[in-house]
């Protein structure tokens, strides 16, 4: 077996040489500018976005003239969060009262902070706290609607702990109410079957590295019908995309994208039955063999692929250590450059010790099963070997309550 074993699929995903077969030739002989509309290399450019349009579109229910290609999921949900806010404010710049924006407080880092910027900018905006299940609840955002909410912006699932919100029944409570949902979709496109028509979805973002695409090119879902949504466009120049995304084409990569979408709409449904499987065995025999572990999050309503796992007693930096051979994630590749406990984890109310020992294990399409019992193995031993060292640890098997200790300070 082939060491470290990448079990990181969250934060990227490695390239499918198929995706890497179909961009290929744009890169040499198909390398036209999608806007030279006056010979034959600007037509087969062109061409071959309209076709990745539609294998985007085919994958998530929509029409492809609502797919706008982007940089990448961040990009899209400052398109959509920024975008909105700004067309459907109440009250032009400057002022105060423009809006008000629902988001929860374990979002991307790519939803919270343009929000933060809207709140600067005059808006209001409620950020919704989970339970310790993880989950935003349809009932949680339609206790927080309010006459001049403008946009809600829930993610489907959530990067760190794959917990999945219920996202449906939000769309078709803001639907009924005329408020624009978006929903920050990088985790669960491509991985779950997903149909935006069907769930009332105005605005949805995805991202082509965490699907086996190439990274740096991503793609908004904007609705065009029932009702037509609108933005105001965050990068403005020669009119790519509709206005709404100006830029030359990254034609390669939206031809990989394209490539990627597709290949998850013909093998979503048998890789996600795999990962499943995979997934529980590395959570149930870790949880049922190592005593203070738990799986973060709702048990049952999570991705096939993702798990976060905390391990009691044993210090955070010494476990990532002791697993080295695992390329895995103690909390948000985006944030783990910081050591702060993972702020995800602290919204669902884990404590910052636990949360500083969790590991985001999260499995993809060339996860072997035997990498996964490695995987159990090491962790086990490491877990296992940390605990001896800890005096907390023996006082705990001595039946004592850690928590009620008073301890001195001196
Ligand atoms: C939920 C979520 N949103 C947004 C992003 C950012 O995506 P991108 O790297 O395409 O900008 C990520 C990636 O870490 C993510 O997991």
């Amino acid at each position: 077996m082939k060491l470290p074993i990448y079990m990181d699929n969250a934060a990227t995903s490695p390239c499918d040489p198929r995706v890497v077969e179909a961009m290929l030739p744009y890169f040499t002989e198909k390398f036209g500018n999608a806007g030279s509309r006056n010979h034959s290399f600007g037509w087969a450019a062109e061409e071959a976005i309209d076709i990745a349009r539609n294998q985007i579109a085919s994958l998530i229910g929509a029409n492809s003239k609502e797919i706008i290609f982007t940089s990448g999921a961040t990009e899209a949900n400052n398109l959509a969060i920024k975008g909105a806010a700004e067309m459907y404010a109440k009250k032009p710049a400057g002022e105060t009262g423009r809006g008000h924006i629902i988001t929860a407080q374990h979002e991307h880092k790519a939803v919270l902070d343009p929000v933060h910027r809207l709140k600067k900018m005059g808006f209001d905006v409620t950020l919704i706290a989970p339970g310790e299940d993880g989950v935003i609840y349809a009932s949680m955002v339609e206790k927080e609607l309010r006459e001049d909410t403008i946009l809600v912006s829930i993610m489907w699932a959530n990067n760190e702990i794959g917990t999945i919100n219920e996202i449906p029944k939000i769309g078709k409570l803001c639907k009924a109410r005329n408020i624009i949902v978006h929903t920050d979709a990088t985790q669960w496109v491509g991985k779950m079957p997903t149909d935006v028509e069907r769930d009332n979805i105005d605005l949805l973002s995805m991202s082509a590295h965490k699907i086996y695409g190439p990274k740096g090119v991503g793609a908004l879902y904007v609705r065009r019908r029932r009702p037509r949504v609108r933005l105001v466009a965050q990068l403005e120049g020669g009119g790519q995309e509709r206005g709404y995304r100006s830029g030359t084409h990254n034609i390669t990569g939206i031809v990989g994208l394209g490539k990627a979408a597709e290949l998850c709409s013909q093998e979503m449904d048998q890789e996600g039955a795999r990962l499943v499987k995979l997934r529980k065995k590395l959570e149930d025999t870790l949880e049922s063999r190592l005593e203070v572990s738990q799986v973060n999050g709702h048990r049952d309503r999570r991705l096939p692929h993702l798990t976060n796992i905390s391990f009691g007693f044993v210090e955070g930096e010494g476990l990532m250590m002791a697993v080295k051979d695992i390329a895995c994630s103690s909390g948000s590749a985006c944030t783990s450059a910081s050591l702060e406990p993972s702020y995800v984890l602290k919204a669902l109310g884990i404590g910052d010790e636990l949360a500083h020992s969790s590991l985001r294990l999260s499995l993809g399409r060339f996860t072997k099963e035997e990498e996964v019992d490695y995987a159990i193995d090491n962790i086990m031993t490491g877990v296992e070997k940390l605990r001896t060292m800890s005096p907390l640890y023996d006082m705990h098997k001595e039946g004592i309550d850690i928590s009620q200790i008073e301890w001195a300070a001196h």
